[in-house]
Order: C-alpha cells, then sequence, then structure tokens
C-alpha cells in the first residue's frame, strides 16, 4: 500500500510483553506508513534457519526463554539499519528489550541525527498472554502471525498470504513461555521507564480486538486513517 497517513516520522518502537500482538501490528504499521518491519526475533530465527553462527549462539537463549545478550542484539539490529531499505527509518519489533539496548539505539540514531519519534506500549495484562502464545502459529515462510481463535487463517494450517504451512513457534511452549515472561517483563518496564522519561512514550489498549489495536496505534502516531 501506498504511504497512506505517513507523517515525518522515522524509527517507531513497539513495545510490549511476549504475545502482546507486536509483530501483528508491526505488519499493520509497514503497510500504512511505508516503513520496513524490523523484528530482532525474526532476524535471530532467520539466523538460526540459515545455520549461521549468530543464530546457533542466538537459539540457545530463545530456547531457554532469556534474552539473547545485548551486545550480540546490538550487532545485529546495528546492521539491519544500515540497510538501504532503512534509509527513511523502521519499525521496531522487539528492540529495543534492556535498557542497554535503549540507550544504544538512542547513541545509534544520534550517529544519524535522528531520534525514536514514538514508543508504543501495547499493553495487555500477563494471564491474556499465555493463551494468545499457546494458540499462535506462524506461516514457515515468513512467519506471518496467526492465532486459532482470534486470527484464524481462511483455509485450516495455510498461510492466507503466501500459501506456505503454519507452524507453532518452539518458544511458545507452556514452560518456555512462562520462562520467557519471568525473565522479560522486569526488563520491558526498564525500557518503558526509558522512553516516558523522554516523552516519547504511547499506551495502547492491547486487550482490543486487532483492528482496533491498529486504529489506536495510527491515532498515536497522528497518522490515523480517515477511511
Ligand atoms: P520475539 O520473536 O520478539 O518474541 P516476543 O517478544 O516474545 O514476542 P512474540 O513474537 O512472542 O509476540 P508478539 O508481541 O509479536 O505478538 P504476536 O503479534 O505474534 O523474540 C523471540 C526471542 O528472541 C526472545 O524471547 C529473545 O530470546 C530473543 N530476542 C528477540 N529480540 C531480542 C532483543 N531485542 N534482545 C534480546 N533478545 C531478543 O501475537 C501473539 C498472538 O496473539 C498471535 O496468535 C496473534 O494472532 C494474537 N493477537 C495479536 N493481537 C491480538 C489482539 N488484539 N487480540 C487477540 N489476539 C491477538
Ligand atoms: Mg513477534
Amino acid at each position: 500500500m501506498a504511504r497512506r497517513g505517513r507523517r515525518a516520522v522515522s524509527v517507531i518502537v513497539l513495545l510490549g510483553a511476549p504475545g502482546a500482538g507486536k509483530g501483528t501490528q508491526a505488519e499493520v504499521l509497514r503497510d500504512r506508513l511505508g516503513l520496513p518491519h524490523v523484528a530482532t526475533g525474526d532476524l535471530f530465527r532467520t539466523a538460526f534457519r540459515e545455520g549461521t553462527e549468530l543464530g546457533r549462539e542466538a537459539q540457545r537463549f530463545m530456547a531457554a526463554g532469556q534474552l539473547v545478550p545485548d551486545d550480540i542484539t546490538i550487532g545485529m539490529l546495528r546492521e539491519r539499519l544500515a540497510a538501504p531499505d532503512a534509509a527513511a527509518g523502521a519499525i521496531l519489533d522487539g528492540f529495543p528489550r534492556t535498557a542497554a539496548q535503549a540507550a544504544a539505539l538512542d547513541e545509534l540514531l544520534l550517529d544519524r541525527a535522528t531520534a525514536v519519534d514514538a514508543a508504543l506500549l501495547i499493553d495487555v495484562p500477563a494471564e491474556d498472554l499465555v493463551l494468545r502464545l499457546a494458540g499462535r502459529w506462524i506461516c514457515e515462510a515468513a512467519g506471518h502471525v496467526y492465532h486459532e481463535v482470534t486470527n484464524p487463517p481462511r483455509e485450516a494450517g495455510r498461510c492466507d498470504l503466501d500459501g506456505s504451512r503454519l507452524i507453532q513457534r518452539a518458544d511458545d511452549e507452556a514452560t518456555t513461555v512462562r520462562a520467557r515472561l519471568a525473565s522479560q517483563l522486569p526488563a520491558l518496564e526498564e525500557v518503558v521507564d526509558h522512553y516516558e522519561r523522554a516523552g516519547r512514550l504511547r499506551r495502547v489498549d492491547g486487550r482490543l480486538p486487532i483492528a482496533a489495536v491498529s486504529e489506536a496505534l495510527l491515532v498515536a502516531l497522528g497518522a490515523e486513517s480517515r477511511s
């Protein structure tokens, strides 16, 4: 889709707990704003599928529900943002995840004479997250996200967008989900504080249906569609 509703926003950070809907909403914002969707989790999963050293290293942490160390993550993100398609900015999904990553992002953007325009927190209570992750299916080809109850594909087991097979993520297994929530929620609080102090934080109720969350995010960005 064309850059409908595009304003002078270049770097948008999507914040939220595991399962809050960051990936789902990043796809919508990408289409509406014409900025690339950069998800550190997706970059790690791709690196692992490709059998790279970085992918293997990251996978050890992901499988345990732990955050991948900052030096690995920041290096990878820096490289991704240097790609030509990110010259005008990006929608960051899953980065930053720690206070150190938030500070590194500020520094990296300062070098480009820019800054994070908005940090959008998709707020979902912990009890809803487990159900969302247990029912999530993603497509094998591109990671397009579905949910067996709230966002089912048109044909069971097939991606609406590219027809590839739907699979479940290994880290959505119940024990790993509990580990992810326990280890990652405190770090999320620090990142939220970082952007609150900078006056960049906008909170959106992530319990609403997917389309209503999208609309609320666009309103928060001042880029709501009038359709
Ligand atoms: P990552 O892939 O980023 O996983 P995550 O943060 O745990 O988030 P998820 O992808 O699980 O959830 P989401 O918020 O994208 O929700 P989704 O849209 O899919 O990271 C994976 C791992 O990589 C981490 O655990 C860590 O090890 C490592 N990692 C990544 N980044 C890192 C970093 N910066 N530093 C260190 N380590 C890092 O939606 C979830 C489900 O809910 C779907 O089924 C969806 O259909 C459904 N849904 C979405 N919205 C709604 C709604 N409004 N109502 C009802 N259902 C909904
Ligand atoms: Mg995601």
